[in-house]
């Protein structure tokens, strides 16, 4: 659960974002942004690379602040695409989130009025852990 007011700064933290992505070669602006469990709001965006493998996708981008600024719990994660239909986040970024929070949810919002929601351990079920 998340109240309507949080969820309104995430979707507008991950819509700022993605207007900064850095994604000149997809052209697939990409933004995120995270609640942790201590209340705070961290964003990050795509960041490509001339090397194509050395891309981070937005979601990464914005746990790695939050684990940077000391959040490791991870409640929500939106992800903003400017696109018809929302976007999932890719296996990687599952895989990432499943480290930090197994339980958090994941809300995916575009332009269309279509809107992805699923807890990381329905995006990832029989995940692998340590
Ligand atoms: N991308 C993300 O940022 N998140 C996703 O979940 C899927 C893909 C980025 C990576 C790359 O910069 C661009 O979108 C096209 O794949």
């Amino acid at each position: 659960m998340v109240a309507d007011d949080r969820l309104n700064d995430l979707i507008h933290a991950a819509r700022q974002a993605s207007a900064k992505a850095y994604c000149h070669y997809s052209q697939f602006p990409v933004g995120a942004a995270v609640l942790g469990e201590q209340g705070g709001i961290f964003a990050g965006c795509n960041v490509e690379n001339a090397s194509y493998g050395l891309t981070i996708c937005a979601e990464r981008n914005a746990i790695f602040q939050a684990v940077a600024a000391g959040e490791t719990q991870i409640r929500v994660l939106v992800i903003y695409t400017p696109t018809e239909m929302p976007t999932a986040p890719c296996g990687a970024c599952r895989q990432v989130l499943n480290e930090f929070s197994p339980d958090a949810l994941v809300i995916s919002v575009c332009d269309g009025s279509d809107i992805l929601r699923a807890t990381v351990r329905e995006l990832l079920p029989l995940a692998f852990v340590p």
